[in-house]
């Protein structure tokens, strides 16, 4: 069994996970970097491993229940212990409401909410055994406010803040902690497309007037799962430059 604190990162291939394992790693985690695609995983843990730091690859498609819950068994028979969960995998599939098919919606909730509540639900029984666990589910601030376009991501997000307080309260008396950090606009990949105008748009809504890097909120993800952060839980945190304050 690793002496480390053992961290399952999901959606780590790319983007904001990409930057919350490598700097989980930087911080003397074991990190376990969840997506679907073998290669970039591979790569993310030669870096790791090239750095000094110690991580293990693990495919699973997270739209399946089964599978995430396999998955969350052997990373615990295979190390020996969970400490750190962050639930960051999600995807959208944007349409205004009166076109909204089932599936779209289906597929957000099933991505980006119900497999956070498998995934939690798998966690808890290890990280009781170990009388600690930190949970971080990251959110958005459409899920805060709303936004026109999704509202099947805005829900599912909203969803992850009732989820995490939940988890909160029920584990709390047990060393674990769960939080919902939620990014404003973040330079990843799920914004590159978003035309000149809306950028400018964006960035005119938020007090320091700039979007967010991935390390923005691998830095608040880092703090959340330290073991210094036992007293703060069932907190939602927007990371948003300021645009939201609420
Ligand atoms: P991204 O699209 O760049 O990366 C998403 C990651 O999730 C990828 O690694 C992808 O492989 C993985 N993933 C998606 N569906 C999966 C599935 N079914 N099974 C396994 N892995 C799956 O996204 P980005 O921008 O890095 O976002 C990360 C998280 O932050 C998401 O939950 C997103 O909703 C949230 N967020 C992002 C914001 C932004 O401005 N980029 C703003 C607010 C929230």
């Amino acid at each position: 069994m690793p002496e480390q604190r053992v961290a399952i990162v999901t959606g780590a291939s790319r983007g904001i996970g990409r930057a919350i394992a490598l700097r989980l790693a930087k911080d003397g985690r074991h990190v376990v970097a969840v997506a679907r695609s073998e290669g970039p995983l591979n790569e993310l843990v030669a870096e790791i491993t090239a750095a000094g730091g110690s991580a293990t690859a693990k495919t699973c498609d997270l739209a399946d229940s089964g599978a995430v819950t396999a998955m969350i068994e052997s990373v615990v028979s295979e190390l020996g212990r969970l400490d750190i969960l962050v639930n960051n995998a999600g995807i959208t599939r944007d349409n205004l409401i009166l076109r909204m098919s089932d599936d779209e919606w289906d597929d957000v909730i099933n991505t980006n909410l119900k497999s956070v509540f498998v995934a939690c639900r798998a966690a808890a029984r290890p990280m009781m055994r170990g009388k600690f666990g930190r949970i971080v589910n990251i959110a958005s601030t459409s899920g805060l406010v709303g936004n026109a376009g999704q509202a099947n991501y805005a829900a599912a997000k909203s969803g992850l803040t009732g989820l995490t307080k939940t988890i909160a309260r029920e584990l709390g008396g047990k060393g674990i902690t769960a939080n919902t950090i939620a990014p404003g606009f973040i330079q990843t990949d799920m914004t590159k497309d978003l035309p000149e105008q809306v950028i400018e748009g964006v960035k005119a809504m938020m007090a320091v007037r700039t979007l967010g890097t991935p390390e923005d909120i691998a830095a608040c993800v880092a703090y959340v799962t330290s073991d210094e952060a036992g007293y703060l839980t069932g907190q939602t945190i927007a990371v948003d430059g300021g645009m939201t304050m609420c």
